[in-house]
């Protein structure tokens, strides 16, 4: 027992959301609950949730209770429910982000001969830029970035290089987009402060193509917002299945926000057949970068891969439910020495 067990509780707000979220959630919430730490858990209505209690997928005493946490694990949110709705779940997935200021998105990929650490810029581009209708019926989505945006995930990425194998791939358009050329100017700048890291720069087409085809080519990747999410649902494929990838959002420094890449899944849920491993690897990423208890992150990733050898779900061509993939992680998590 280590002896921060019985110190002061970690104050984690859990948001379920809609789908597969509570089935998943349930899982890691378990799994943490296995580990010799405290953590209080306070779960809280956000998305669907949030829209049936108050109309509003973020209701503001989830927000307040997020900024006071030590960090916020989130399984995902949206449903063809709120698909032509007015409000959606996913406005509050976007309204959090910005709320907390998470705009470093780390998404870690691993598999037998690949490593690779994709770094998704959170709070910038198509997402958050200008957008709207004009009379003629069209209608913009502006892709926006300023200098300041760039250099802090860039430093992010570079910091987790240089504690890696030192290699950083900027993916962008350079040659279509004015912003992917800003981005190249910025990084080149933030890269000469780091000599012992490789810096090239990838068409996003091609790094498309070079994740599927030979992903362990690659160490740290840093795009921009809507590029690093489509590359991380490519790079999950090419590794096992975005049942299995989990990702951190950081900010400055407040509580960061844990995140499987993957949504709410509705054409599995309900059923209990979702893998949670993404999720617990996720409340893995939330032990490592939210609270610093690397050795329990390490336990708990152990004991996940173990249990995908063990006990792996119907995505992986197995048969064991979300519920019985849990209980494999906690059984393992409670074996001494596991
Ligand atoms: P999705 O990731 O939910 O599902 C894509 C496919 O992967 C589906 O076939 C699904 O069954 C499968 N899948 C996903 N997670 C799985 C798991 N843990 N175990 C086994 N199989 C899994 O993507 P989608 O279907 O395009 O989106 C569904 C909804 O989720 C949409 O409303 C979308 O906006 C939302 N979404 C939310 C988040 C988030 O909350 N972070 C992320 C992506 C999509
Ligand atoms: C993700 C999701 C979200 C995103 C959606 C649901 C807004 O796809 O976290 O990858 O695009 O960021
Ligand atoms: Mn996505």
């Amino acid at each position: 027992m280590t002896p921060a067990a019985a110190a002061t509780p970690f104050r984690v707000v859990c948001l379920a959301g809609d789908g597969i979220g509570p089935e998943v959630m349930r899982e890691a919430i378990r799994a943490l609950q296995a580990l010799p730490l405290r953590i209080e858990v306070d779960e809280r209505p956000f998305g669907g949730p949030g829209i049936r209690a108050s109309g509003d997928p973020l209701p503001a005493a989830t927000l307040t209770a997020c900024r006071e946490a030590d960090a916020v694990l989130l399984a995902a949110v949206g449903s063809p429910e709120y698909e032509r709705a007015e409000v959606r779940p996913e406005q509050g997935l976007l309204r959090i982000r910005s709320g907390l200021g998470v705009f470093a998105n780390l998404r870690p990929v691993r598999a037998d001969g690949v490593d690779v650490m994709i770094v998704r810029e959170l709070s910038g581009g198509l997402y958050y830029g200008r957008k709207g209708r004009l009379s003629d019926g069209m209608a913009f989505d502006i892709c926006e970035y300023h200098p300041w945006q760039i250099e802090r995930i860039a430093r992010r990425a570079f910091d987790l290089a240089a504690g890696r194998r030192q290699a950083v791939t900027l993916v962008d358009k350079y040659g279509v987009l004015e912003t992917s050329k800003l981005w190249r100017e910025v990084v080149d700048e933030i890269a000469a402060g780091y000599p012992d890291v490789r810096l090239d720069a990838m068409l996003v087409d091609n790094a498309a193509m070079q994740l599927v085809r030979d992903p362990g080519s690659f160490d740290v990747m840093l795009t921009e917002n809507t590029f690093g999410d489509i590359l991380s649902d490519v790079a999950a494929v090419a590794t096992g299945g975005v049942g299995l990838a989990p990702s951190a959002s950081l900010s400055e420094d407040g509580p960061g926000i844990f995140e499987p890449v993957h949504g709410s899944a509705p054409d599995i849920a309900g059923r209990g057949i979702a893998n949670p491993a993404a999720m617990i690897r996720s409340a893995a990423l939330m032990l490592e970068y939210g609270l610093g208890r690397t050795d329990e992150a390490g336990l708990l990733d152990r004991a996940v891969d173990e249990a995908l050898r063990s006990t792996p779900t119907r995505d992986l061509g197995g048969t064991a439910t979300t519920v019985e993939f849990g209980d494999a992680v906690v059984a393992l998590l409670s074996t001494p020495e596991a």
